[in-house]
């Protein structure tokens, strides 16, 4: 019974000891994209840096337990602009910081924060499908492409960040007149995952798909996924008109006070040269930074498409506040629409 209780105390007490030199960590982020950079941190700083990875949820289990972790990094910052509406947040101090990351890659109030973002675009099959025939979204709506678009759930958090921009982009009709058209246009119900669609281009079960930009780089570095990226292409849309719409990944310090100064000394560690080198070569996102040159496949990506030279492309800029207030209206338009139903 002695020795029970002794073990107890023992347990309760510990991270109370082990608080210094440790920095939690709430994210859903890949894996492995985040642990090279907490080992290059550790070293750097010796502050253990502690985990916790979700698949979804991250909004939810911030507001259950908001002081669990010290940082929130996700891979998609429209949830850091609701948790900042929900009070979930505090503001970072960091003169690095804000002299690495442009303004428009940064909260007003420096409540968060992109370390990162990628482009949404159209995956189209290099055989079947010439980037001439391919301009915009919305033109993916036209009866040419009847049976022969892909994309995953309309839900995931992708989507609902591309569909809240073209809300807010377009406005509410003109926005769900594009979805629908979409819709019309599928050759499958929504399923699996951005590379799937470039799988199923592979397969020959559709032409076109909707996509994140870097995984045309992890497709091309895999053994197994090759062929699906050889067998497509990528396309900016919208390059002459109003830009292609960007996903951001994003960090930001919960309300937790204990390890204030880890925490942004992590935030500082993210925008280093080295970091943003990392995250260029290992996820093929794009880094905010802007200094420092990207991989040959990021370079490649949009390569016979007129106007994007060595994969530099025009951007449609929506402030994630923006975003952020269309996102309920985005998932009822989702609802009417059955986006997600069995077709
Ligand atoms: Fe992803």
């Amino acid at each position: 019974m002695t020795a029970k209780l002794t073990l107890v105390v023992c347990v309760l007490a510990l991270p109370l000891a082990a608080s210094a030199a440790e920095l939690k960590v709430l994210t859903d982020r890949t894996e492995s994209h985040l642990v090279p950079i907490f080992k290059a941190f550790e070293k750097a700083t010796g502050i253990t840096v502690k985990a916790v990875f979700l698949e979804k949820g991250l909004l939810a289990r911030l507001q259950s337990r908001p002081t669990e972790a010290d940082l929130v990094i996700t891979k998609d910052a429209d949830l850091l602009e609701l948790a900042r509406g929900k009070n979930l947040l505090q503001p970072f101090a960091s003169p690095a910081v804000e002299k690495a990351v442009p303004a428009r890659f940064r909260d007003p109030k420096s409540m968060y924060f992109s370390d990162s973002y990628r482009a949404r675009v159209l995956f189209y099959s290099r055989d079947r499908v010439k980037p001439e025939d391919l301009s915009s979204y919305a033109a993916l709506v036209e009866k040419r492409w009847k049976g022969r678009i892909c994309i995953r759930s309309g839900y995931h958090d992708y989507n609902l960040s591309l569909f809240g921009q073209m809300f807010a982009a377009y406005g509410k009709e003109r926005a769900r007149r594009l979805i629908a058209g979409l819709r019309a246009n599928l050759a499958r119900t929504p399923t699996g995952s951005d590379r799937d669609q470039a799988r199923a281009i592979h397969e020959k079960k559709c032409d076109v798909a909707i996509a994140n930009s870097y995984y045309m780089g992890i497709m091309l570095s895999s053994k197994e996924q090759r062929p699906w990226g050889e067998a497509t292409r990528v396309f900016f849309p919208d390059q002459a008109a109003g830009g292609t719409f960007i996903l951001r990944s994003g960090l930001a310090l919960t309300k937790a006070k204990a390890n204030l100064k880890a925490a942004t000394q992590f935030l500082e560690h993210v925008v280093r040269d080295e970091t943003q080198d990392l995250i260029a070569n290992l996820t093929f996102a794009y880094p905010v930074s802007g200094r420092r040159p990207w991989p040959k496949l990021t370079r490649d990506l949009g390569a016979g498409q007129r106007g994007v030279k060595d994969g530099l492309f025009k951007i449609h800029e929506v402030p994630l506040a923006e975003v952020a207030k269309q996102r309920d209206a985005v998932i009822r338009t989702l609802d009417e629409l059955k986006f997600d139903k069995p077709l």
